[in-house]
């Protein structure tokens, strides 16, 4: 029986890219690197001078020192490219997930986004039944509270406000906790460096439907429309159960209500209500 010794899920989830605000690698073939090598070598996303990793299956070496310098030897995959969108904070899934939803987040990653899938069963992954489950208690095991995960947002918004003045706050949420799914190439895009692909109209739909044109004024029609938005927003709904006026939930869509307060919440239903 082989048992995974902790240390290697946590490099499994660096390597994944979610503990590290604003990193993320380049090339997938860096990627698939560190998930070889984490059994024996280091990895490291979170040194704020550079994300390193280690080709090496040998073990420690000089050159996995996680905390090392970016030099003109460290390997072009290995280089961290920045980036001002994040990758959704891993400690507070399971306020915006069920258990299973994260097993199948994943297992099945999320197409069309940075999120690879880790699941044998995709057909494209590395991880079985048993390394999946092992990576989704562990997620589990590192939740914070609501009240923390609130505060936390919220000082992202301020911290949002300051630097895009003149942004409504429900537009400045929406950019941080939806334009993700809901707007195309949103998770790919640098304003600093704008030679990746533009992000699309925001709001468009990516992996998310496009919310533009009204849309959500159809899909949440009537005099209990907004009620029903929010609600959908805040609590979603279960794989298969209807929502709005022609919705089929796919069980895809994280929900916000532990993780966002209700004038949060009702801020980015009222932005999204005038897309
Ligand atoms: C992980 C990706 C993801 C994120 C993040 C996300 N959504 Fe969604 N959203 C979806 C998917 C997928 C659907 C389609 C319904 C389904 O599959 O269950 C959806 C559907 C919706 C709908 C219904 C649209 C329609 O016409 O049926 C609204 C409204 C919506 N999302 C708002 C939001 C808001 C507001 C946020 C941020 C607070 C957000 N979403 C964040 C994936 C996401």
């Amino acid at each position: 029986m082989t048992v995974t010794p902790a240390a290697d899920l946590i490099a499994r989830i660096r390597a994944s890219g979610h503990d590290c605000a604003a990193t993320r690698r380049a090339p997938p073939i860096g990627t698939l690197n560190i998930v070889l090598g984490a059994r024996n070598g280091r990895v490291s996303c979170c040194s704020t001078s550079a994300a390193r990793a280690t080709d090496s299956v040998e073990g420690a070496s000089e050159a996995s020192d996680p905390t090392a310098p970016v030099t003109a030897e460290t390997p072009s995959y290995c280089l961290p490219v920045q980036v001002t969108w994040q990758a959704p904070p891993l400690d507070v899934a399971m306020l915006r997930y069920d258990k299973k939803q994260v097993h199948d987040i994943v297992t099945y990653g999320r197409p069309g986004t940075p999120m690879p899938p880790w699941g044998i069963a995709s057909g494209k992954g590395v991880l079985n039944e048993q390394g999946i489950g092992d990576l989704v208690n562990y997620v589990q095991s590192i939740q914070i509270t609501p009240e923390k995960a609130k505060e936390r947002f919220t000082k992202q918004l301020v911290d949002a406000r300051a630097e895009q003045p003149g942004k409504s706050d429900g537009e400045l949420l929406f950019q941080l906790q939806c334009a993700r799914c809901h707007t195309k190439n949103w998770s790919f895009f640098d304003p600093d460096k704008p030679v990746g692909p533009l992000p699309g109209p925001q709001g468009g739909g990516a992996y998310g439907p496009n919310l533009t044109d009204g849309d959500t004024l159809r899909q949440f029609a009537g005099p209990k429309g907004v009620q029903d938005q929010y609600d959908w927003v805040a609590t979603g709904k279960p794989a298969n159960e209807l929502y709005g006026t022609r919705g089929i939930s796919s069980g895809r869509m994280p929900h916000f209500g532990n993780v966002l307060t209700k004038e949060q919440i009702q801020a980015i239903v009222d932005y999204e209500r005038s897309l």
